[in-house]
Formats: structure tokens, C-alpha cells, sequence
């Protein structure tokens, strides 16, 4: 791929896609899965590589990246902010740069939003959103794969959002914008979903609760995070304090569908937000959830490198 190539896509927001994307690549997911389950061969990356820029720590990241790049013939190379020149100061937009011209694919977990976005701009090739301050849309791709499989079309649900305003928030609103569902948002008092952030064109697509009980009213889906996310740690007395009423746990449950899943991206902090009866139980499909994150990036990758396949 060209820099100014009309075909060449990135990931640096759920929004950076369409529905219709969003169909193929859940149908891509399956098949690919259903490969990986079967133990058959699919390397159709061989000889491509991917860099992985970590400026935050990951273990599902890193390894649902690693392992789903490796397993598709490609090969990774990994890279932190301390182990790189990323650490002393290079800007971003030379690193773009050199970095492109080596390899096929770029996957950068980093802080700012408007980091990723100038990386983008000067990069060769397409990169990925392995998370940002803002955005999550690696995670947000799985969580909905993970719905389908269990209860089929997101289309129509209620999501319940339990919690901060954070990354993982603002990727849901702009999935619920683009695939037709809705977000009951409950988060306490200063830790709001800001919705310049989170950028939805839909305003209806989400909805705001006080309580967050009445957030799960109903929903199909309950989902929460942890209450300080990485770079928020100066923070973490203070959010401990404002977040005790937002623990999901058994009530929460019984006040959704009968029927509703719960999810969570992982890492969780049992006892906090969320009741270790609930990510333990039987609504829970947590483990389900980080699997597939590795099914669906293969799914991407394979999207942002070779375009439709077949
Ligand atoms: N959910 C998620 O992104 O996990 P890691 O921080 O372990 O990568
Ligand atoms: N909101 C969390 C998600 C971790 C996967 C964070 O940003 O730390």
C-alpha cells in the first residue's frame, strides 16, 4: 500500500467503518474461527509483518495480536515506549515514517487519541487502535462478535454501560451509532461519557441513568470496566470513593432481561465494579469475550491487508 491509496483503510476508531463492513467482518470471524477450531491452516499473511507499539501495558492485546498474526503466516515486532526511541523523544510523525517503510501493518496502544491520529497521518500503511484514552475499537468489535454468537443481531438491544466514561464507553456509543442499538449509560456524578469525545452522529443511540439500576432495566447486555483505566492512577482514591454504587452485581443482573449476558474487557477487579457472582456466573461470557478479541483482529487484519475476500 501507497501512502494516499484510496484502498487503504485504518482502525483508529469504531466510526472508521461501516455497517455493512462490520457484516463482512463478523462473517470473516466466523469462518476464521471455525478454521482455528478445526486446526486447519489459513496463512494468508505469510511474509507480512506487524509492528506492535506499546506505550501502556496489555496481556489480551498483545497476545490475541501475536498469536492471531503467527497463526495467519505473518510475523510481529513488538515495541514499548522504554525499549524503543518511541521512550526519548522521536516524534511520532518520523517514527510513523521509518516504522511504515519496514512493515505491513502498524498496531499501537498509546494514550492521546490525537498520538494515533498523527502516526496514521504519516503512516504507509494501515494502522490499528490496540487502545487509546478515548478508544477501544479492537475490544468493542469483539464484545459485539461475542453478542452475536450467543444471542445473534445486536440490532434492536439495549446495552447497559455500568460505570466510568471512559474508552471503552465512548466505543460503545459509536458501535450502537452505526450497527442500531442503544446504550443505557450510568456513571457517577463527574465521570460522564462526554459526547464531543465520543463523537456519535445518532443522539438517540444513547440514553443516560442516574442510577444504575435503571440503566439495567431491561437491557440485553450489561457490561462494565474498571474504574480507573491505565494513565488515570493519580486518580484512584478518589474514583474508589465515587464509584462504590457502580458494581454490577447479582441485582443489577436480575433487574436485566432474564436472558441478558454479561461482559467485560478484562482486567477485572472482583468486588469493585463488578460481584464476583457475576463474572463468575452463569450470564457471564467473559472468557468467550477475550478469545474472540484474537478471532476478530484476524478478521481485521486480514480486511486492512487484502480487502474482501472471495
Ligand atoms: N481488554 C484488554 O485490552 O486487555 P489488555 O489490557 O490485557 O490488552
Ligand atoms: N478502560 C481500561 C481498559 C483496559 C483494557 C483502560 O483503559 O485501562
Amino acid at each position: 500500500m501507497k501512502p494516499g491509496d484510496r484502498l487503504m483503510k485504518h482502525f483508529l476508531q469504531f466510526k472508521d467503518l461501516r455497517a455493512e463492513e462490520y457484516a463482512y467482518l463478523f462473517e470473516r470471524t466466523r469462518i476464521i474461527k471455525t478454521r482455528f477450531k478445526n486446526y486447519e491452516r489459513y496463512q494468508p499473511l505469510a511474509d507480512r509483518t506487524l509492528a506492535m507499539i506499546f506505550e501502556k501495558a496489555s496481556t489480551r492485546t498483545r497476545v490475541s495480536f501475536e498469536a492471531g498474526m503467527y497463526q495467519m503466516g505473518g510475523s510481529v515486532v513488538h515495541l514499548t515506549t522504554g525499549d524503543s526511541q518511541l521512550g526519548r523523544a522521536e516524534p511520532i510523525e518520523d517514527s510513523a515514517r521509518v516504522i511504515s517503510r519496514m512493515v505491513d501493518l502498524v498496531m499501537i496502544r498509546t494514550y492521546e487519541q490525537a498520538k494515533i491520529e498523527r502516526f496514521a497521518a504519516h503512516s504507509r500503511v494501515p494502522v490499528i487502535n490496540g487502545l487509546t484514552n478515548e478508544f477501544h475499537p479492537c475490544q468493542i468489535l469483539a464484545d459485539i462478535y461475542t453478542y452475536i454468537e450467543h444471542r445473534g443481531s445486536i440490532a434492536g438491544k439495549v446495552v447497559a454501560w455500568v460505570g466510568d466514561g471512559n474508552n471503552m464507553a465512548n466505543t460503545w456509543l459509536q458501535a450502537a451509532d452505526i450497527l442500531g442499538f442503544t446504550v443505557h449509560v450510568s456513571t457517577p456524578e463527574g465521570y460522564a461519557v462526554d459526547p464531543g469525545v465520543a463523537g456519535v452522529a445518532r443522539q438517540d443511540c444513547w440514553r443516560v441513568f442516574d442510577h444504575p439500576m435503571d440503566a439495567c432495566a431491561g437491557a440485553d447486555l450489561v457490561t462494565t470496566d474498571v474504574w480507573t483505566s491505565m494513565g488515570y492512577e493519580a486518580q484512584n482514591e478518589e474514583r474508589r470513593k465515587a464509584f462504590v454504587d457502580w458494581c454490577v452485581d447479582e441485582d443489577m443482573m436480575a433487574a436485566a432481561r432474564p436472558d441478558a449476558l454479561f461482559m467485560h474487557c478484562l482486567p477485572a477487579h472482583r468486588g469493585e465494579e463488578v460481584a464476583a457472582e457475576v463474572i463468575d456466573g452463569p450470564q457471564s461470557v467473559v472468557w468467550d469475550e477475550a478469545e474472540n478479541r484474537m478471532h476478530v483482529q484476524k478478521a481485521l487484519m486480514e480486511y486492512l491487508l487484502l480487502g474482501r475476500i472471495g
